[in-house]
């Protein structure tokens, strides 16, 4: 296990609720980023110290206070488009490369969102499951401040530029039940950016953003952990439930109609994140598939 996101553990918990799930919502509805990333840490400091309790029973999103939330709290900028509406510039130009880690910073700030959404929306699991995406969502708000801040280095801030919603989309679709949220978040959305991080750093490496492509290590090796944790528990529902992970995953990709994968895969940290080998020949399986038909 590599240290604790925060090196901050003597952080003091946010003010709100001391019970874990309360908190994580509380956290998800703050708008504004710098507040909720200290919230998180806070947070993951105080479970750290034994400071929060935990309810798996309650389901408070069946709850009437929970209709009408503006789910999640995010700033008024970045304007949200589709995704063919966004800037696209080539990372050897300065704005290029803002652009580029701006779009970095916003999936970040999406991925803490998901990670306190799987805390506050799913009943019945158990504490260590509550207690991996509370790590998660604190890994997830150390990334968007590194990213936030290299960005502010360069003079540009997190908003300057539109960005889409497509990982708070499919959080939306899966909001349901915690079986697709766990195949299509961490195991697949994650687990795309595992596939395309090497050939982001390495433009940003031969940019000579050295810094930018030092975050992106850091960023793969903890995002190794979080497709891992995704793998856990999708694990656990289907022996829970008495499925076969490899057609359920499939037959739920289909149903949500998650992104098709192409290819090519970091089949290195897909094993790393516990990805078994008939899920890694499926996968391949299906993008050589998915390849043919579009040539
Ligand atoms: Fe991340
Ligand atoms: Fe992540």
């Amino acid at each position: 296990m590599h240290p604790a996101p925060s090196s901050a553990s003597s952080l003091p918990a946010p003010k709100g609720p001391s019970e874990l799930r309360a908190a994580a919502l509380a956290a998800l509805l703050d708008p504004d980023p710098a507040s909720k990333q200290a919230a998180v840490q806070g947070l993951y400091s105080a479970w750290g110290r034994g400071e929060l309790t935990i309810d798996p029973v309650v389901d408070r999103a069946a709850t009437e206070e929970a209709r009408g939330l503006a789910i999640p709290g995010r700033p008024s900028r970045p304007l949200l488009v589709v995704p063919n509406a966004l800037l696209r510039r080539a990372m050897n130009s300065a704005e290029g490369r803002a652009i580029g880690l701006h779009a970095l910073s916003h999936i970040e700030f999406n991925a803490i969102n998901l990670a306190l959404d799987a805390i506050w929306r799913f009943p019945g699991l158990p504490p260590d499951y509550y207690a991996d995406w509370l790590r998660v969502a604190a890994e997830e708000a150390l990334h968007f401040d590194l990213l936030s801040r290299h960005l502010q280095r360069q003079g540009y801030a997190y908003g300057d530029f539109p960005a889409h919603n497509g990982l708070w989309e499919m959080a939306e679709r899966t909001a349901c039940d915690v079986l697709p949220r766990m195949a299509l978040v961490p195991r697949t959305l994650e687990a795309r950016g595992l596939d395309a991080s090497p050939q982001v750093r390495a433009k940003l490496w031969q940019a000579g953003d050295r810094a930018a492509a030092e975050i992106l290590d850091i960023i793969l090796r903890d995002e190794i952990g979080h497709v891992a944790i995704g793998n856990r528990w999708f694990a656990h529902l289907c022996r829970e439930r008495g499925l076969e992970p490899v057609a359920t995953y499939e037959e739920l990709a289909e149903r949500y109609r998650a992104p098709r994968l192409h290819g090519p895969f970091n089949l290195e940290a897909r094993r790393a994140a516990g990805f078994t080998e008939p899920e890694l020949a499926a996968l391949q399986a299906a993008a050589l598939s998915y390849n043919h038909k579009s040539e």
